[in-house]
């Protein structure tokens, strides 16, 4: 094993009905609150009105910034941050799926400063304050209700971009899984895969770590089992339920224990997509994860093959352990080529020059540009 600090000081309330929490969980922070959410969900789903309605009850004083659009923009993160600062917020609250999650733990560091979120991406600003941040999660998907890290893109600059600080954990993450039950087929697919590749990403990581490496395993053949249960039966609590818990789990920091790293390299790759042509990001991990796990056999080859005989209870070779893994992605609904996804323009060479520009790298299984062509070919 290798050596590892385990830190994880975000207040999780998950389970059915537990809004009422909200009101006094604030207050714990202050009175002056911003409501952040995304494109419309919440107000299609009646939690807006409720939220709103629950708050001002209480005398709480909300302002709100909307529209945080799904593979988040820096500038809704900066516009946000102006908002907060003119209203001098306590508190921030984050509704919605990991969009709006994320550029909430962003927002919150770029309140009290005076420049742009994309400085502390580039390493130009460390965090030294931040507001705190309560989030609803409406989206199974990301665990970033329980952990510290935000991805944003910046189409000036061409990069989409991880953060994370001690800074940026929420201090409490709602979790009602009957917030999830209009999330519609396609997502609730995607959610599944993301919470998969987040294990997957753990497995690859470097370090022996063989208790670790049994959570893995157990959080993925959960979402095997209940996965495809949910997706034909999208109103089931209960599956909802599961999924949600799982989808924590997967990248709350457990699956680290015992590992230097992870390995990401799939998670890098995929993020070009979303930056170029907004492929959803679960969808862009199951279009990368098959190509990656192929193109890298030789230098991973047990390590996958032990991946499917676990996860498949039977002995497996690392090839029928990437078919098993692809088919299964597909069972769900979700694209394993780009082609899949039926969008026009794509060019393999502005992937490529992105992939560069961005430095797209693996913890463990070192990428160079000779490998990002060679991937791009097998997922085209
Ligand atoms: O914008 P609204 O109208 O709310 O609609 C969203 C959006 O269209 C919708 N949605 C959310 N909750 C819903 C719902 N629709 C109906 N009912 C509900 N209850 O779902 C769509 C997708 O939402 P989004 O927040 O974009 O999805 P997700 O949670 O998958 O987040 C994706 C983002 O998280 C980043 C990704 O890169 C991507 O930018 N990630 C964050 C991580 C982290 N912080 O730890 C790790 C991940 O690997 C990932 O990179
Ligand atoms: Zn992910």
């Amino acid at each position: 094993m290798e050596n590892f600090i385990a830190y994880n000081p975000v207040t999780l309330h998950f389970g059915k009905n537990i809004l009422p929490a909200l009101g006094a969980t604030l207050k714990e922070y202050g009175n002056r609150v911003l409501l952040v959410y995304g494109k419309g969900s919440v107000r299609k789903s009646g939690l807006y009105d409720q939220i709103m309605n629950d708050l001002k009850s209480q005398g709480f004083d909300v302002s709100e910034y909307g529209g945080i659009r799904s593979n988040p923009v820096i500038e809704d993160v900066d516009a946000a941050a102006v908002i907060g600062r003119e209203h001098a917020v306590d508190v921030i609250l984050a509704v919605g799926g990991g969009s709006v999650i994320d550029s909430s733990k962003i927002i919150s560091v770029t309140i009290p400063v005076a420049h742009s979120g994309w400085d502390f991406f580039t390493g130009k600003a460390k965090p030294a304050r931040a507001i705190p941040l309560v989030a609803i999660l409406t989206l199974a998907a990301t665990g970033t209700e329980m952990n510290p890290f935000a991805v944003v893109s910046n189409h000036t600059q061409g990069e989409k971009s991880a953060f994370g600080s001690p800074l940026t954990f929420p201090k409490h993450s709602f979790l009602d899984p009957q917030l999830t039950l209009t999330v519609p087929r396609d997502y609730t697919a995607y959610g599944i895969a993301d919470l998969i590749a987040h294990s997957f990403e753990a497995w690859f990581g470097t370090g022996e770590a063989t208790l670790t490496d049994r959570f893995v395993i157990s959080i993925v053949k959960e979402a095997m089992e209940y996965g495809p249960k949910l997706i034909g039966d999208l109103h089931n609590y209960e599956y909802r339920e599961k999924i949600m818990f799982a989808a924590t789990m997967a990248l709350n920091g457990m699956t680290m224990y015992g590992r230097s790293t992870g390995d990401w390299g799939v998670h890098s790759a995929g993020h070009i997509l979303s930056l170029l042509h907004d492929v959803p990001h679960g969808a862009s991990l199951t279009i990368v994860y098959p190509a990656w796990m192929r193109h890298f056999k030789p230098k991973i080859s047990d390590r996958i093959a032990q991946l499917g005989s676990e996860l498949f209870d039977q002995t497996l070779s690392a090839d029928q352990s990437i078919d098993r893994i692809e088919a299964f992605f597909k069972s769900i609904g979700c694209p394993t080529r780009l082609s899949d996804m039926n969008i026009s323009g794509v060019s393999r060479q502005s992937v490529l020059s992105s992939m560069i520009h961005n430095k797209v790298n693996g913890g463990t299984v070192k990428m160079k540009e000779d490998d990002y062509g060679a991937l791009i070919d097998l997922y085209l």
